[in-house]
């Protein structure tokens, strides 16, 4: 119900500001990059609930071919607010998705090898970004989270022979849907999943996945059509009916991959986008982002950019092929470059994750950011770590405070300059914390967080190889 509200007065509003201002730039906050330092206010850095207003921005709103992008918790969520998870449980949750990603050998292979974990009642879970598709036909709206680290979508489906969470949405009922199929056993469809079982009596292909957070999804591996948008509507789309889901999933109906391999979404779609999307995570819950599949060079006229100019990165097929792995090379501090050997980078590789919160350096990386973060607030008392994050600043009795900028530098010249928004994570003023950690090592694969890219135009360009970050915000 409060979904159905929403997602209507929303497109009430998007269509009057279409006329109006056709591609206009309304971003807040603005920053000028060329500055050391960015002000912000102490009290925005405390995670809100549902207390406040969602603000509805102008950028994206003449995009109908996006889809809007809203954090998980938080004003602008179509999802009923769960219980508040501490900010401590919330980056142990973290951790648990970058050992998987870095260590993906310790991932359970089965769902009966797994143990949930302890805290059940958490509301967090694989990825954070939540977008609503149509699924089947008449279609049904779900609201659904992506993540770049996954491949086969899956939603929770009647009958919930195993097991159902509680979602927002009704529970999809597949024999209402009349373009509804099954995928049997021999099927090739069937034999690109990695886990798999075979219902013999129906010759029906079962799948499961299992995250790295020990969620798991099992149930058969189905066609049926997916509606992005209405011009964007793909009949076979392949995913998987849960009908056995279990973890910290919580409201919402179920995931949208976005990996580089077969299975995702962007492989199953190439044909129409060519094996391009871009997204822009918003600043805050009180915002929205977008999702487009496509080129938006394709889609806009070509004399109007909104976003600024993309910069491009290749694409490698190390650390990871299936993930967004790119050459970082560097990390500046108030437009200082660190001293960090490019061996350090070049060694563990980095992937572009949307569902890692926390960006992940090498260790020898991360140590010379903390110091010249630590000398850049010399003036303030520190405070001790949080989990793993242990550049953290006492605040009190500040209301404002000037915080030096962080750029992370890519191959081929491309320089991401973190939002101020993305920078630090609080739950109270005595103790502030940089949202960047180090790795145990210099080992293990460095990871660009969901914080990290906030407001940035970030363009998956699976197709020509490429990954690109827009010059400018693309969102507030
Ligand atoms: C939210 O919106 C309502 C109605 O427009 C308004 O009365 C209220 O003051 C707003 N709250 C905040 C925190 O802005
Ligand atoms: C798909 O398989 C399930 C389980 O075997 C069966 O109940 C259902 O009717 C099948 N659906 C279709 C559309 O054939
Ligand atoms: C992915 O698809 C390509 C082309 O359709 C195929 O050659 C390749 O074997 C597939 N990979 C996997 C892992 O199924
Ligand atoms: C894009 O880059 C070109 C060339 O560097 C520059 O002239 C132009 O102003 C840039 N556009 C925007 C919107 O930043
Ligand atoms: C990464 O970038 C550096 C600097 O441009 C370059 O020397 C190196 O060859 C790149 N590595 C890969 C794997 O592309």
């Amino acid at each position: 119900m409060a979904s159905t509200l929403f997602s209507s007065s929303v497109s009430l509003l998007f269509s009057y500001v279409v006329v109006l201002a056709f591609c206009t730039l309304q971003i807040h906050g603005g920053t000028d990059p060329s500055n050391s330092y960015y002000t912000i206010r102490v009290d925005s850095l405390f995670a809100a609930g549902k207390t406040g207003n969602c603000s509805i921005d102008l950028q994206g709103d003449d995009r109908d071919f996006s889809l809007k992008v809203t954090h998980r918790h938080g004003a602008c969520s179509p999802l009923p607010e769960t219980d508040h998870a501490h900010l401590r449980d919330f980056l142990l949750q973290d951790q648990l998705r970058v050992d998987s990603l870095q260590h993906p050998s310790t991932i359970p292979t089965t769902s009966t090898d797994v143990t949930l974990p302890a805290r059940q009642g958490l509301a967090l879970g694989t990825g954070n970004y939540i977008v609503t598709v149509g699924y089947g036909t008449p279609r049904r709206d779900l609201t659904v989270v992506f993540d770049t680290g996954s491949d086969l979508s899956w939603i929770q489906c009647q009958p919930c022979a195993g097991f159902c969470y509680p979602q927002q949405d009704p529970i999809f009922d597949p024999s209402k849907s009349t373009t509804h199929a099954n995928v049997t056993c021999d099927s090739p469809y069937c034999a690109q999943l990695r886990r798999k079982t075979c219902a013999r009596a129906s010759d029906t292909c079962v799948y499961n996945v299992v995250y790295g957070d020990r969620s798991f999804s099992s149930g058969l591996l189905v066609l049926d059509t997916l509606t992005l948008t209405p011009s964007d509507v793909f009949p076979h789309f392949l995913f998987g009916c849960g009908q056995n889901n279990r973890g910290l999933f919580r409201g919402y109906a179920g995931l949208l991959g976005l990996s580089r391999t077969n299975l995702s979404i962007v492989s199953q779609t190439s044909r129409a986008f060519g094996g391009v999307f871009s997204y822009c995570l918003p600043s805050s819950s009180y915002h929205l982002g977008y999702l487009t599949f496509g080129s938006s060079n394709n889609r806009y006229p070509s004399d109007i950019t909104c976003n600024g100019n993309v910069s491009y990165t290749p694409l490698l097929s190390s650390p990871r092929p299936d993930l967004y792995s790119v050459n970082m090379t560097g990390v500046s501090v108030m437009g200082q470059p660190l001293d960090i050997p490019p061996t350090v980078f070049s060694h563990a590789g980095t992937v572009v994750d949307s569902g890692t919160v926390v960006t992940r350096l090498p260790r020898t990386a991360y140590e010379a950011l903390r110091e010249a973060y630590r000398a850049g607030l010399a003036e303030y008392p520190r405070a001790p770590p949080l989990a793993f994050l242990d550049t953290c600043f006492d605040f009190s009795g500040h209301e404002a405070v000037a915080v030096p900028r962080v750029t992370m530098h890519f191959d081929g010249g491309v320089d991401v300059v973190v939002d101020p928004s993305g920078l630090f994570v609080a739950e109270r003023a005595s103790q502030v914390c940089l949202a960047i950690a180090g790795n145990a090592n210099d080992e293990d694969i460095g990871i660009v967080g969901n914080m990290q890219q906030r407001r940035h135009e970030v363009v998956f360009d699976v197709g020509n190889g490429r990954l690109g970050f827009g010059d400018n915000w693309g969102c507030n």
